[in-house]
């Protein structure tokens, strides 16, 4: 069995703790040490199901940062990708934050480096910066204000019509909010790389088999599909929207973890998950990244408080300036 200083000295390489947990209940273990430890565990919607069932708190991005922003615990379990657990330790420096597994990052994060960013912010001196929260502390710390899928177009009405404006990192999400705003957003080239997996051949094949179906889908996704989604919103906002519609089927294209709590919260209701192009096997989109955490490297987590999220404090004091412009403007 791996001792917990071998595994500590690999962390760097492995991103989570290896160690050998032969016979453990999980989540009877997780239970108990998120009480003992006064934890608070956030998930976000794309989490496997038993890690949602498990969350003190499950929700949108949006909400997850407002929740770690006035969480009273000693420790934060952030079951979701970095960026998000790096919001949560921006907002409390002083608390322990810790993820199930470091690797678990986001491509659309990786898509804007903040060298490449800085230097094009530098040739548009005129423009303020709204960033996607799916960004490093690096290029949050580069920006004005930060909003997720919840908020954007609020965040965007916020400045006065002529003012230039910089959208980064997903130009699909910037290219929906120029059409809704009417907007000319300067848009930074990154995307998501589950959100662009959707295959219209075989979309247009379900059609053909549920013509009574709605398409819904998360911003994220590319204009083709937005083009013919009836309601276009955050994981919040499709959610809401399949509860409070009338309609009894939904195509939903969106990061599939989302049918959890869909059909928890709409039995009735049949929930397809958009077909992706390159997958056989479960016919939908899933992020790599959010699935990387599991019921062991959490126990683990929670166990060994790591991986722990550190912060650099003076990129934290810089980089919380735009994410409490946001909070405060989506009170
Ligand atoms: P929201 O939950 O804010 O809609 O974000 C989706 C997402 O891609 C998170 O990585
Ligand atoms: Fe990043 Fe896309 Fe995964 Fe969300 S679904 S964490 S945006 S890669």
């Amino acid at each position: 069995m791996a001792s917990i200083e071998t595994s500590i000295a690999t962390l760097k390489d492995t991103g989570y703790l290896k160690i050998d947990t032969p016979n453990i209940d999980y989540v009877a273990e997780i239970k108990r040490l998120k009480e003992e430890k006064n934890a608070v565990l956030l998930a976000h919607y794309y989490q496997i199901d038993e890690i949602q069932e498990l969350a003190d708190f499950v929700g949108d991005s949006l909400a997850l940062a407002q929740r770690a922003a006035k969480t009273d615990a000693d420790m934060i379990v952030f079951a979701g990708v970095h960026f998000m657990a790096e919001t949560a330790k921006i907002l409390n420096p002083n608390k322990k934050v810790v993820l199930p597994d470091l690797l678990a990052g986001c491509s659309l994060a990786d898509s804007c480096p903040p060298k490449e960013f800085s230097e094009f912010k530098k040739q548009h001196p005129n423009h303020k910066v709204v960033t996607y929260i799916n960004c490093s502390a690096e290029i949050k710390a580069l920006s004005d204000i930060v909003c997720t899928s919840s908020n954007a177009r609020k965040i965007i009405d916020s400045f006065a019509e002529d003012q230039p404006i910089i959208f980064a990192p997903d130009r699909n999400l910037g290219a929906y909010l120029n059409k809704v705003t009417g907007r000319d957003m300067l848009l930074w080239d990154g995307s998501c790389i589950v959100h662009e997996a959707f295959s219209m051949e075989k979309l247009i094949d379900l059609f053909q088999e549920h013509p009574d179906a709605e398409l819904i889908a998360h911003p994220e996704s590319e204009a083709h599909m937005l083009k013919v989604a009836k309601y276009i919103g955050s994981t919040s906002g499709l959610l809401n929207h399949v509860k409070n519609s009338d309609k009894k089927k939904f195509i939903v294209a969106t990061e599939a973890g989302i049918l959890f709590e869909m059909l928890q919260e709409n039995p009735d209701k049949i929930i397809i998950p958009a077909p992706a192009k390159e997958d056989n096997t479960c016919a939908c989109s899933e992020c790599a990244y959010m699935k990387m955490n599991s019921l062991k490297k959490l126990y683990l987590c929670l166990k060994y408080e790591l991986p722990n999220i550190e912060v650099d404090k003076d990129l934290a004091k810089k980089a919380i300036v735009p994410i409490n412009r946001m909070l405060e403007l989506s009170k």
